[in-house]
């Protein structure tokens, strides 16, 4: 199979409701491409709700939003997204039952190595933002190693909220900025927005102009405060394993459909 082949299967659109494919096409024709998010993050919540709902262990949720996964990848780079963000696991998921952090962490492991042929075939470059060196050994490597192996890869940049909290973030940069001041690289005069952005983890990378939550809650549970300051915010009772192309098209044309004034009136940004 050359590139463009590989490109195109990865990317086709799921095959098995034909009904469903027509309305994901048609939401897709509907998009403008001028004006697609350059940076959509998404909170994937709502896996252990679905598995209550299939009467099944909440880990069988977890494994079921590797589809949400797929789905939101191959969605964004169709439309020409060139980042997106997914919050994997909170500083506070830390906090769940030791059983279900052991197996979401062993599911990481195993989702990276099943998946990382394709994401390099296709041009995926996997990135990761949040206390790395808090994750166990083996899930470190393992994400270490295929986010080298995938590090020259230009169509869209992937990356993975892991052991990540803005808090911890902003925390993070507080100590880091102190430091820069104490060593004299820095004068707290010099402080200013991008001082502050290039000390936050998503440094380099475009703040997201859309926000996706699943599963019918509307609250951002300590993700990315800073980057999200003019986010567009999109949410959908719809729960992360049952997540498909079609809802981030949907998501995406919303987007487009409002006027993002960044503090001007509607004349000024309608006749600038
Ligand atoms: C999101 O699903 C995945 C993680 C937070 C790791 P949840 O596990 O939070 O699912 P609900 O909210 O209990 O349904
Ligand atoms: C947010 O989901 C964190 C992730 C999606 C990784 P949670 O399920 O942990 O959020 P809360 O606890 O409902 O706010
Ligand atoms: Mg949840």
């Amino acid at each position: 199979m050359d590139e463009a082949q590989a490109l195109s299967a990865f990317f086709a659109p799921s095959p098995p409701v034909l009904e469903n494919a027509a309305h994901t096409e048609a939401l897709k024709a509907r998009i403008d491409p001028a004006r697609v998010p350059q940076h959509v993050a998404i909170i994937m919540d709502g896996n252990g709700r679905w598995a209550e709902q299939h009467g099944e262990a909440r880990i069988i949720g977890h494994m079921n939003g590797v589809q949400g996964v797929r789905e939101s990848l191959r969605g964004a780079s169709a439309i020409g997204v060139k980042w997106l963000t997914l919050y994997a696991f909170s500083t506070e998921n830390w906090n769940r039952p030791s059983d279900e952090v052991e197996a979401l962490m062993d599911l990481l492991v195993r989702t990276v190595v099943q998946e990382i042929d394709e994401l390099h075939e296709n041009s995926v470059r996997l990135h990761a933002i949040g206390d790395i060196d808090s994750l166990p050994d083996a899930c470190r490597e393992t994400l270490q190693q295929a986010i080298a192996r995938t590090a020259g890869n230009t169509r869209i940049t992937l990356t993975l909220a892991l052991s990540y909290s803005a808090r911890w973030e902003l925390v993070r940069m507080a100590r880091l900025m102190a430091r820069d001041a104490i060593d004299e690289r820095i004068i707290p005069e010099a402080i200013d927005e991008k001082a502050v952005g290039e000390r936050l983890t998503t440094k380099g990378m475009p703040d997201p102009e859309l926000l996706i939550r699943t599963s019918g809650e509307q609250r951002i549970s300590n993700f990315l405060l800073w980057q999200i300051a003019y986010a567009e915010l999109w949410f959908t009772p719809v729960l992360w394993p049952d997540f498909r192309e079609e809802h981030l098209f949907q998501a995406v044309l919303d987007y487009q459909g409002r006027e993002r004034r960044f503090g001007l009136t509607s004349k000024q940004v309608t006749h600038p």
